[in-house]
Parts: structure tokens; C-alpha cells; sequence
């Protein structure tokens, strides 16, 4: 029920802690991050440490007209945690996603990533912002009259100095993290979106957010509409690429098996708060009824 406590990244996540400090400093290091920028836990001067807040609403108001749909919200995501945010249709999580990375703003509170107000950016900022807080949106959204090295390297080409040979290297081995390599698919660079199925256009979309390699991804309900094995496999890399490149992730979902599956901590969105919000054991056992109509499906 508390947002409050000072404890470290909770969950598997933190078993890995050793091995992910070493890969985050290599992929800190790479050709990405230089060219764009980005060093997971230092923004213009300012330090985050793993555990701490990186994204924080501090009394957040937003209502559309009479629709309100936060009302003093408070909210922490920890550098290098993976939180789930769960809660009712049409309840304000994509509104809660949108939030952070400025595509819509709070009329009352703040939304804070490194204690600087998202708010008060100007286009510059956001730009920065959203190459490092990079979304994965609903239903995944490729251009369809690009090709796949094309659409994921998309990013690099617009807002880098970054070279074709190196964009597409950097293209290659996104795809490769999320099992789409093309050494396993050897045509995949050259094709275009329309020949993947549902499962793999999404894992396209996923590796083209990873192509500038953010500190933090959002993920807008990353399974819906796939099979089961879509689901367990989009799942899977959430985790490793939490585990292989030190990101920071906020998933939105309303199945209950992805988000025990990815989740260090999960955040209920209740009567326009976040009035649950813990690790996955303690809110298992959480006995609210309000959690427990939840998470065992008697409401949606
Ligand atoms: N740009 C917008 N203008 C007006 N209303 C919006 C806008 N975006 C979302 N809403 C409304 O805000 C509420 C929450 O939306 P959303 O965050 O998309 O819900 P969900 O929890 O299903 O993701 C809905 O009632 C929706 O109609
Ligand atoms: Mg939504």
C-alpha cells in the first residue's frame, strides 16, 4: 500500500544487479548511447542510482473537460525496476505513459524525471526526453512503406550524426535482441512490415524503440491480442532486455500473467490514484478487495 519505502530494486531483477551493472556500463559505452547521448543514471549533471526515482508524479491533477482522470497522483518508477501498472479499461494508464514523456500535460502536480519538470520542457528537452524514455506504443504502429532495417533504425537516422553502415549494424543487432536477427532471418532487413505476423511486427516495434537504446521503456500493453506463446515470448524479452541493457520499463497490461511474469514491483490505478503499489509477493497478498476483484479477474 505504500510507495514510500526506501528498499532497492525488489524482485528477480536484483539477483541480476552484478551482472547488469557490467552489461550497462558496456552499452554505455557503445556507439548508440555516445551518439545520442544517453548514460543510464546521469542527465545533465544530475545522478540516479539504481533503486532511486527517476521518474516521479508528485499531486498530479488531469481531467479531459469533465472527465477527470488523476487527482492528486502520486507515483515513483526506481532506475532499473520494471513496474506494472494494472487497473480497468478506460481508467488512465496510456493517459499515465503519455504523461511522462510529454505528450500530454497535468494541469495541476508534477511529473518529474530527474527531478526536472516534464511540464515545463521545451521541444529540445522533450526530444531528448523521449529518445530516452522511449515508447512502445499500442498496436506497435510501423510504416509500412519502409523496410523493417529502415522503420527500426528510424530514430537513429533522424535525430543522429550515426553513419548508414553503423545504423544498420545498430539495426541488426536490435532486431537480434529481440530474436528477430538476421542471422536467423536473412532476409528480415530488406522486407517489409506487411510480411510479419501480429507477434512479430510487435517485436519489431520493441526493437526499434531499443535502436537508441532509452534508459527507460514503455511498454502500452505489450501482449495484447497475441496467443499465449506470443505472450510468454514478448514476456521473455521484456525481462532480458531489462537484464542485457540495465533498462528501466513501465508496462501497461491487464493480464495478470504478463505482469507477475515481468514485474519487480506492480501499481494498481484505483479511483484515480495509484493506492496499491508494491513488489509482486507483498501485492499478491495483499487482501484488499479492491485488489483481490483484480488480479483474479472479477473485474476489468
Ligand atoms: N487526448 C484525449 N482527449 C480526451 N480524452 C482522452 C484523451 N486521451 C484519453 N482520454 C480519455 O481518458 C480516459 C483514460 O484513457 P486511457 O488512458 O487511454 O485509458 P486506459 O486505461 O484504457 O489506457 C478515457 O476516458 C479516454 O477517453
Ligand atoms: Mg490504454
Amino acid at each position: 500500500m505504500n510507495d514510500a519505502k526506501p528498499s532497492p530494486v525488489a524482485g528477480p531483477a536484483s539477483t541480476q544487479s552484478g551482472v547488469l551493472a557490467g552489461v550497462s556500463a558496456m552499452s554505455n559505452s557503445s556507439g548508440v548511447r555516445r551518439a545520442i547521448g544517453t548514460t543510464i543514471g546521469q542527465y545533465h549533471g544530475r545522478t540516479c542510482a539504481r533503486g532511486e526515482p527517476v521518474i516521479e508524479f508528485n499531486a498530479v491533477d488531469k481531467a479531459f473537460g469533465p472527465n477527470v482522470i488523476y487527482r492528486g497522483m502520486n507515483l515513483k518508477v526506481r532506475l532499473g525496476e520494471t513496474l506494472t501498472i494494472i487497473g480497468g479499461s478506460g481508467q488512465g494508464k496510456s493517459v499515465c505513459l503519455k504523461l511522462m514523456i510529454g505528450l500530454l500535460h497535468a494541469e495541476g502536480g508534477q511529473v518529474c524525471y530527474y527531478g526536472e519538470d516534464v511540464g515545463r520542457m521545451n521541444a529540445e528537452q522533450l526530444r531528448e526526453l523521449r529518445m530516452r524514455v522511449s515508447m512502445v506504443f499500442q498496436g506497435g504502429a510501423l510504416f509500412d512503406s519502409m523496410t523493417i532495417a529502415r522503420n527500426v533504425g528510424y530514430a537513429l537516422r533522424e535525430h543522429t550524426d550515426m553513419g548508414d553502415a553503423e545504423i544498420n549494424q545498430r539495426a541488426a543487432e536490435s532486431l537480434t535482441l529481440v530474436g528477430l536477427g538476421p542471422d536467423e532471418y536473412p532476409e528480415i532487413m530488406e522486407q517489409m512490415p506487411a510480411v510479419l505476423s501480429v507477434g512479430q511486427r510487435k517485436r519489431v516495434a520493441l526493437a526499434r524503440s531499443i535502436a537508441v537504446r532509452p534508459e527507460v521503456i514503455l511498454y502500452d500493453e505489450p501482449t495484447t491480442g497475441l496467443d499465449p506463446s506470443n505472450c510468454n515470448r514478448i514476456a521473455r524479452m521484456i525481462r532480458k532486455l531489462q537484464r542485457e541493457l540495465g533498462v528501466t520499463s513501465i508496462v501497461v497490461t491487464h493480464d495478470m500473467t504478463t505482469a507477475w511474469y515481468v514485474s519487480d514491483r506492480v501499481a494498481l490505478l484505483h479511483n484515480k490514484q495509484f493506492p496499491f503499489v508494491d513488489d509482486v509477493p507483498t501485492f499478491r497478498a495483499i487482501d484488499d478487495p479492491i485488489v483481490r476483484d483484480f488480479i483474479e479477474g472479477r473485474t476489468s
